[in-house]
C-alpha cells in the first residue's frame, strides 16, 4: 500500500513496538553525482573517473525519473535543503545543473529559503562555471580545497595546484558568499606549522564555513594499500589544538566533529542529518532515511552508475530497503546527535525517533556513569572525555539483535 504522509501529522495510537510521531522530521534532499576528473588515492566515496563516461543530460534525466519514483514516499512534505554532492558535481556543465535544479523545483516543494549546496573542485575549468551554478539556483558552494600547499596537493594526487585553489576560493566568495572550504589535516609529513599556514590561508578568504577532516586511510583506497608516512599522534593532537584555538579566536563555532562555522552559518543540510532529520537520497548509491506513521525506513540505490541508470530505466532504482527497529534506533540517533558539540535537547529523541527516551534509559545511565555523557537531563551531550572517545560512547548504544525483538 502507498503511504501518503503530510507533515505535521498527528497519529492514531501505534501498535506496541512501533514508533509514534507527533510531527514528521524535517525532510532534506541529497543528489549524488558520482564522477570526478580523477580518483584521489585517499578517497572511498562512490566516485569514478569520467573517462568520457557520464553523459550529464542522460544522468540528470535519470535523477529526475528517480525523484518521481520516490514522490509517493514524501508526498505533501516540504524540502528544507538540497545537497548536490559526489563525486564532483562541478564536472557537469552549468546548464545541466540548471536543468537539475529546475527539475527538482518542478517536482517537490522547496521552502522559500531552502539551502541549495553544490560540491565543487577548484580546477580552472570548474571555476569558470561558478557564476552559471549560482544562476541555476545553487546558493551555497562547498569547495574541496584539501590544502593550499603545492607539495601536499601533489602527494594527495589532486588535479589542481595551490594557485587554482586560491583563485577558486576567491571567486566562490565573490559569486556565492555562502561558501564552505573543505580542508584535510594530518597529511603526509605535515607539521603543525604547515597546518597553521593552510588554516591562515583559508581564513584569509573569510568563508562562513570551514570543514577540517582528519585524513583517514580508508579500506579499498590506494593510500590504504601503500600508506604514506603520516604525522604521529602528538603532532596530530597539536594540529587539532591549533585549529580549534585559531578558529575560535577568529569567531568560528566548532559545532560538529569536523565542522566550524560563523554563528548562524552552520550547514543546514548536514545539521538535519545530525539531528536525525529525514532525507531522500537520489542518484547512484544514495542513501535515504524516511519516517512514516508506522516506522522508519532506510533505502539504498544501486551503486554502480551504469547499473543505476539501467535500474532507473526499469523503474526500480532501489537496491535495498530496511526498516529501522526499536533496537537500532537508539544507536542510529546517538551516532548522529553526539557529533554535535553542543548536543541536542533530550526531547529531540522522541520527536525524531518516535520512541520515548526511556527506550535507551540503561545506555544513557551507563554513558553518564562512565563520564562520557553530561549528567544534565535536558540535553544529550558528550562530555569532553566523551568527545575524545566518541566511538566508544556511540558504541554503548549498539544493541545485539534479538530474534523477533521489536
Ligand atoms: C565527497 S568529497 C567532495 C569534494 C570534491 N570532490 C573534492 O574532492 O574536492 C568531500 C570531502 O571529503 C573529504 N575526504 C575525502 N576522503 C577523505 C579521507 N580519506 N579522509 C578525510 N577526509 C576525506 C575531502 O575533504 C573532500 O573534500
Ligand atoms: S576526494 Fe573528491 S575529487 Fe577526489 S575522488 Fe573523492 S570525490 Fe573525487
Amino acid at each position: 500500500m502507498t503511504v501518503i504522509v503530510a507533515a505535521p501529522i498527528a497519529l492514531a495510537p501505534a501498535t506496541p513496538g512501533q514508533p509514534r510521531f507527533a510531527v514528521l522530521p524535517p525532510l532534506a534532499l541529497y543528489v549524488h553525482i558520482p564522477w570526478c576528473l580523477k580518483k584521489c588515492p585517499y578517497c572511498d566515496f562512490n566516485s569514478h573517473e569520467i573517462r568520457g563516461d557520464p553523459e550529464p543530460e542522460r544522468y540528470v534525466a535519470a535523477l529526475l525519473a528517480d525523484l518521481e519514483f520516490a514522490l509517493p514516499s514524501i508526498w505533501g512534505r516540504k524540502v528544507v535543503s538540497v545537497f548536490i554532492g559526489g563525486g564532483t558535481p562541478s564536472v557537469f556543465p552549468a546548464a545541466t545543473i540548471d536543468a537539475l535544479v529546475a527539475g527538482i523545483r518542478a517536482r517537490v516543494p522547496l521552502l522559500p529559503d531552502a539551502e541549495v549546496t553544490l560540491e565543487a573542485n577548484p580546477g580552472t575549468f570548474e571555476r569558470e562555471r561558478f557564476a552559471g551554478f549560482r544562476t541555476a539556483g545553487v546558493n551555497r558552494l562547498s569547495l574541496g580545497i584539501q590544502s593550499f600547499d603545492d607539495a601536499q596537493l601533489i602527494a594527495l594526487g589532486r588535479v589542481h595546484d595551490a594557485g587554482e585553489a586560491q583563485r577558486a576560493a576567491e571567486a566562490a566568495m565573490v559569486i556565492f558568499g555562502n561558501v564552505n572550504l573543505d580542508l584535510m589535516y594530518a597529511l603526509p609529513g605535515q607539521t603543525v606549522e604547515a597546518a597553521r599556514t593552510d588554516l591562515a590561508t583559508a581564513l584569509s578568504f573569510a568563508p562562513p564555513h570551514l570543514s577540517f577532516y582528519h585524513l583517514t586511510l580508508e579500506p579499498n583506497t590506494l593510500f590504504h594499500r601503500h600508506p604514506p608516512a603520516l604525522p604521529d599522534e602528538d603532532t596530530v593532537a597539536a594540529i587539532d589544538d591549533a585549529v580549534d584555538a585559531t578558529l575560535a579566536a577568529a569567531g568560528y563555532v566548532h559545532y560538529e566533529t569536523s565542522a566550524h562555522a560563523k554563528p548562524g552559518r552552520e550547514c543546514r543540510h548536514n545539521l538535519n542529518y545530525w539531528q536525525f532529520g529525514d532525507y531522500l537520497g537520489i542518484g547512484a548509491g544514495a542513501h535515504s532515511k524516511l519516517s512514516f506513521p508506522d516506522g522508519i525506513r532506510r533505502e539504498l540505490r544501486h551503486k554502480q552508475p551504469r547499473r543505476y541508470l539501467e535500474r532507473v530505466a526499469a523503474g526500480a532504482p532501489l537496491q535495498e530497503t530496511t526498516v529501522v527497529t526499536r533496537d537500532d534506533v537508539g544507536f542510529e540517533f546517538m551516532l548522529n546527535a553526539l557529533r554535535l558539540n553542543a548536543g541536542v535537547p533530550s526531547s529531540l529523541f522522541a520527536e525524531r525517533t518516535g520512541y520515548p527516551l526511556a527506550a535507551i534509559a540503561n545506555e544513557l545511565a551507563e554513558a553518564t556513569a562512565r563520564g562520557l555523557l553530561e549528567a544534565d537531563p535536558t540535553t544529550l551531550k558528550a562530555t569532553p572525555l566523551g568527545r575524545r572517545f566518541l566511538n566508544d560512547l556511540q558504541a554503548l548504544f549498539l544493541r545485539e539483535r534479538t530474534a523477533g525483538a521489536a
